[in-house]
């Protein structure tokens, strides 16, 4: 698929069809997910893949913003205490720039897959680090719906007057 398509045509998907997703696909998403760029290279992400309908079920209660019934989800998060060893102060901003660029990779070849996906921020981080068992320094930072799409959204307006050109109040040229 062309770049520019899958840019500009996925959509977050919010119904999903009962087929599962098969763990091959996961697996590219995955590789997506840690190619993704990182701050120094510092890789300070875990990702969490869950099939298990009760799991996923789980995570529905204590998610408000998971507003779908996904076959699948990746959890992205960071490791505090590696980006705080690698980056002091402000390895916990950089950590959730890394993740939320990981999750934009495993979103877009999502797509490139012929699946849908729903980036999720409005969930309970204490109860998912519970939920998945990880110690204190994991921090949830998103969490990604995922599955064959039963919807197809129309495009949410996109503001474009939102460019300057080479300085704040400069429009382009007929604009
Ligand atoms: C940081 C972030 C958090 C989001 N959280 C949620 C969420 O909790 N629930 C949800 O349904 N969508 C969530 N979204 C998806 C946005 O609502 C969606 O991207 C936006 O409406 C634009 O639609 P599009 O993705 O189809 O272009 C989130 C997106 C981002 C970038």
């Amino acid at each position: 698929m062309e770049l520019k398509k899958a840019i500009l045509e996925r959509r977050s998907i919010r119904a999903f069809s009962e087929k599962p997703v098969e763990k091959n696909l996961l697996k590219e998403l995955l590789t997506a997910g840690i190619y993704a760029p990182t701050a120094g290279n510092i890789q300070p992400w875990l990702f969490f893949s869950i099939t298990d309908p009760d799991g996923i079920n789980k995570i529905r209660t204590i998610s408000p913003g998971m507003l779908s019934d996904p076959k699948a989800l990746i959890c992205v998060c960071s490791d505090q205490k590696k980006a705080f060893e690698r980056a002091g102060k402000g390895g916990k901003t950089l950590s959730l720039m890394d993740c939320a660029m990981a999750a934009q990779n495993i979103m877009l070849r999502a797509y490139d897959l012929g699946l849908g996906s729903c980036v999720i921020r409005s969930f309970n981080p204490n109860a998912l680090r519970e939920i998945v068992g990880a110690p204190d320094h994991i921090q949830p930072e998103l969490i990604v719906t995922i599955g064959y799409p039963a919807e197809n959204p129309d495009t949410p307006a996109r503001n474009t007057d939102v460019i300057y050109r080479e300085e704040y109040g400069k429009k382009e040229e007929g604009k």
